[in-house]
């Protein structure tokens, strides 16, 4: 085995011609393709990760199946809130079973969770079924690692604290033909006190403009129309590279790009979110009506606890602003209930917020308490069942507000990027305007991935239908 090679992506190449023999040959024992398997937790950014492992895991021949009773199984974790990391564990006892039917099946889990080393002593302690563990920072390493465990009998887990370089031009293999995530940026460094995102990504690290150019140049050239810049906080874009660049004029660079039609970002913090990229979101054609603001509490003092670094007049001002320079922009938010030491009265500015700025849509959360964070050693702690009751105030109110405020653009002609066919009524497709909003109308498989004018002739609540204005 030539372990010489130390360049990346050039090791990796070399790994991935040793699985593709390798899967070729047991496929031939098999009399049959050998199948994989991603099952992704979590947000975007793991999103965009599944489809780089999966690029990985077809480029060495693995055929992708659609459930789990496949011969390569991957769970690609989140651990943002206790649920996802106890869904995990669930799931782990049915592979099991699995694993019991096809002994030659193999089981691997990465993503956030398994920056954890309390989750690693977890797993090696109850479920030695798992076969490969990895975490976030070397994903680029999956043919290695396949390669390594196919080659030895053990458990391969290989952790890595922080990331050590930004591997480029590996294999992508894309969920939808016509949209794709783009990372501009890793990590975070804001250490918001609840949040354990920066403890399992790192710290914040920015791709080069021109690598990012470049993958959407490559990107459109095959049959991509929308983009979605990814990063946890997109407004800090830039600061780390070696000619810095702000995420504003990211954004102008980007929309110049031609058979690009719509681009969308996430997440925006509040607190760096500049006069510049207000601007730039107004006079980039393409950049879309939406922009994703999350608020995670309207109590100036529960801000200044979570280290948000902004006020809820702050907050609003923006609002304001943004609202000024774009009008009929949809704004989505972020919102988290039960927060140590939250008092009916911060509650309650978070409701005034809510009824004030009017959001499109708002996911909201309650709080959950993240070992190692800021927050999790603060005393007072919420009782759960007055977090619950507020839970359902917020969440009652959101609802009713995003009714009203989505059927905005009734009885006007839109322009929609048809995505699927409608899973709930035949002869209809579903699609998204600008603002994020779905729309179902009549249509068939040949309208995917192309934007056509459609008549919005119903507003109910969430989404609306229409018909094909041609
Ligand atoms: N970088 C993004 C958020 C990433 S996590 C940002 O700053 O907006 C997505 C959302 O999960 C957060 O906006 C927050 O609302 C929620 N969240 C994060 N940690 C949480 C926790 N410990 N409990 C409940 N919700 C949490
Ligand atoms: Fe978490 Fe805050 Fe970073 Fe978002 S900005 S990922 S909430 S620490
Ligand atoms: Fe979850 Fe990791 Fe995203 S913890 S929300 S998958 S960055």
């Amino acid at each position: 085995m030539n372990q010489m090679i130390e360049q990346e992506p050039q090791r990796q190449r070399y790994f991935m011609e040793q699985m593709k023999a390798l899967v070729a040959e047991r496929s031939r024992e098999k009399g049959r393709p050998l199948t994989c398997m991603i099952n992704t937790f979590g947000c975007q950014m793991n999103a965009r990760d599944s489809e780089k492992l999966l690029g990985i895991l077809e480029t060495i021949g693995f055929v992708e199946a659609d459930s789990e009773e496949a011969d390569f199984v991957l769970y690609n974790t989140c651990t943002v809130r206790d649920n996802a990391n106890q869904k995990v564990y669930g799931r782990l006892g049915y592979l099991q079973t699995l694993k019991k039917k096809n002994p030659d099946m193999l089981i691997a889990l990465c993503g956030c969770m398994m920056q954890e080393p309390s989750v690693i002593e977890k797993i090696k302690k109850s479920y030695s079924h798992v076969d490969i563990i990895f975490g976030t920072h070397n994903i680029f390493k999956l043919a290695e690692l396949i390669y390594n465990r196919m080659m030895g009998d053990r458990m391969v887990i290989d952790i890595w604290d922080a990331a050590k370089e930004i591997v480029e031009d590996l294999p992508v293999e894309r969920k939808f033909p016509f949209k794709s995530g783009v990372n501009i940026m890793f990590g975070c460094n804001n250490f918001c006190s609840y949040c354990i995102v920066p403890y399992v990504r790192g710290r914040e690290r920015s791709r080069k403009p021109e690598d990012i150019l470049a993958e959407i140049r490559r990107l459109v050239a095959d049959g991509v129309v929308e983009v979605m810049l990814l990063g946890q906080n997109v407004n800090s874009y830039g600061t780390n590279v070696e000619t810095p660049i702000t995420f504003a004029e990211l954004l102008r660079q980007v929309n110049e790009i031609e058979g690009l039609e719509r681009i969308r970002f996430m997440t925006s913090h509040p607190k760096d979110l500049s006069e510049d990229l207000i601007e730039a979101m107004r006079d980039c054609k393409k950049v879309c009506n939406h922009l994703h603001l999350p608020l995670q509490s309207g109590s100036s003092r529960i801000l200044g606890l979570m280290n948000r670094r902004y006020t809820k007049e702050s907050y609003l001002e923006l609002v304001d602003k943004i609202r000024a320079a774009v009008p009929d922009i949809a704004l989505t938010t972020d919102i988290i209930v039960g927060f140590p030491g939250e008092t009916e009265a911060d509650f309650q500015e978070t409701m005034d917020v809510v009824r004030r700025v009017r959001y499109d849509s708002a996911f909201t959360f309650i709080y959950s308490k993240r070992t190692g964070t800021p927050a999790a050693a603060m005393e007072n702690q919420v009782p759960e069942d007055v977090v619950k009751v507020r839970f359902d105030e917020l969440l009652q109110e959101v609802q009713k507000i995003s009714g009203e405020v989505c059927g905005r653009d009734i009885n006007t002609t839109q322009k929609v990027l048809v995505e699927c066919l409608d899973d709930h009524k035949e002869g209809y497709v579903t699609g998204r305007l600008t603002n994020n909003t779905v729309v179902h109308f009549p249509g068939d498989a040949s309208l995917i991935g192309r934007i056509v004018d459609v008549y919005l002739e119903e507003a109910k609540g969430f989404y609306y239908m229409g018909r094909c204005d041609r």
